[in-house]
């Protein structure tokens, strides 16, 4: 019987250990990496000159027909059925079948501690960038919709209270710009990634004299971890992904909350399309934004997962540990639900509806108070005396049930002349002017806005 370990005990591990020990069900999406770690290695010891010519040869082959044997089985059910406690023991026990005693060779001087290690580097140097494709899509689609929507004025709020006027597409580059940063440091964390753990061993190197560096290329790393027990022990890729995942999620779930509350009815700013809504099994006229509401949970999910593996880490002594096979698992998951998240919200955010009507009557006139103190402030009046002083008018039109724009003109003029005159006043009461008066770096004036347009589009075109 093909044995991967078990030669000096008596008796079989229990079945319930098994149960907990077994990795197979979640590291065999590993199987492809494993093999291309598995062909490399092979390779190297034979270019060191520690596997014969034959050898190697049937290890390569055998390796071709384990690989296409694991991706039927997998095509058909999206599992593999083995015996076997993980994935290493997995290919290692096929390969027999196919390359006989030459198979027993591949695992001189290599621990599944390095192969697990490299394993899941190389899984994360290929799938993270589908993460960054999904991020530009979104931002793509958020430059896109501001672009062509760039005359819609809606309330900007803070506290959820209205504050003032700002650009609908103002508001959509400020959730760019947070997710642009989410690339940028996403991709900041592949020159650690992209590091090589193979020939680590289990703690100690590599007993055969083989060329890691060569290796580490030949697997397309750039670099080789530079000591054997940091190599099998580090799992900081992984603390440094989970962690860009919860704020990479977070970015979303905020975006999500504010699509929420502008699609419920009281706002009624935005309709979600029916392809991104729900209804209900009850109540006819619902529609449901059942996906921004998954995007906003799953926020929680993904820092727990962070949170959760940092705790695993926690009190671990140095070198490999079994407490650290649980990082695959919370991977995949952070991964999976995070690449879902961004593909909804690249759809919700690219098929809603935007009421521009509703936005403008979503305004209100109080919404210009700051206007009317810059008003002042223009005409000599010190900032926080012109602040006073509209707020005095505000409690005045408030006294008399009016709204700042239908409050009569001697009024004004009663708190402070320098409101100016009728006409001057009234001209303050337009949500274009007011918007307009922003027009320095990052703001909501046309011109400020066109600008982070032009940035964001130049950026996404040199990705
Ligand atoms: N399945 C294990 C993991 O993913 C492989 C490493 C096992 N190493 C060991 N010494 N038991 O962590």
């Amino acid at each position: 019987m093909y044995q991967l370990w078990g030669g000096c005990f008596e008796e079989e591990p229990s079945k319930v250990l098994r149960r907990l020990n077994d990795s197979l069900p979640i590291d065999s999406r590993l199987f492809r990496e494993d093999i291309q770690g598995s062909r490399a290695w092979a390779a190297e010891q034979n270019l060191s000159g520690f596997l014969s010519k034959d050898d190697h040869e049937a290890i390569q082959d055998g390796l071709n027909k384990v690989e296409k044997e694991i991706k039927e089985e997998f095509s058909k059910d999206g599992r593999l059925e083995d015996s076997e406690e993980d994935i290493h023991a997995v290919v290692e026990k096929r390969l027999f079948r196919y390359a006989g005693d030459a198979a027993l060779r591949l695992h001189t001087a290599r621990s599944r501690n390095d192969q697990s290690a490299t394993d899941t580097r190389l899984w994360m140097l290929t799938s993270l960038p589908h993460l960054q494709i999904s991020l530009k899509e979104l931002i793509s689609v958020l430059v896109n919709r501001a672009k062509s929507e760039i005359d819609i004025i809606m309330p900007g709020y803070t506290h959820l209270q209205r504050a003032q006027p700002v650009r609908w597409s103002h508001f959509l580059l400020s959730h760019a710009w947070a997710l642009r940063d989410d690339v940028i440091r996403l991709k900041e964390q592949t020159t650690r990634l992209s590091r090589c753990p193979l020939g680590s061993g289990a703690i100690a190197g590599c007993a055969l004299a083989i060329d890691r560096a060569r290796l580490a290329h030949s697997l397309g790393f750039q670099d080789v971890t530079p000591n054997s027990m940091f190599a099998v022990s580090s799992r900081d890729h992984f603390v440094e992904f989970f962690n860009w995942a919860s704020l990479c999620s977070l970015h979303l779930s905020k975006i999500a909350e504010d699509l929420i509350i502008y699609s419920s009815q009281e706002f009624g700013i935005i309709r979600l399309s029916d392809q991104f809504s729900t209804g209900s099994s009850l109540m006819p006229q619902k529609r449901n934004p059942d996906g921004l509401e998954l995007i906003r949970g799953a926020a929680g999910l993904l820092l727990g997962n962070a949170m959760a593996f940092s705790c695993t880490l926690k009190g671990l002594p140095s070198t490999y540990n079994k407490d650290l096979q649980s990082d695959k698992e919370l991977l995949f998951k952070s991964f999976d639900k995070l690449n879902d998240c961004l593909k909804v919200a690249v759809g919700t955010v690219a098929t809603m509806e935007i009421n521009s009507k509703r936005a403008l009557a979503c305004l209100d006139p109080g919404m210009l108070a700051t206007d009317l103190a810059h008003a002042l402030v223009r005409r000599g009046v010190p900032f926080r005396r012109a602040h006073h002083l509209v707020g005095v008018v505000l409690r005045r039109a408030a006294a008399l049930g009016v709204d700042l724009q239908n409050l009569h003109h001697h009024e004004y003029y009663n708190i402070c002349p320098e409101f100016g005159t009728k006409e001057e006043l009234q001209s303050i009461f337009s949500w274009e002017t007011s918007v307009e008066q922003y027009t320095s770096v990052g703001g909501t004036a046309k011109a400020a806005v066109n600008l982070q347009l032009n940035m964001l589009r130049t950026w996404l075109d040199a990705e």
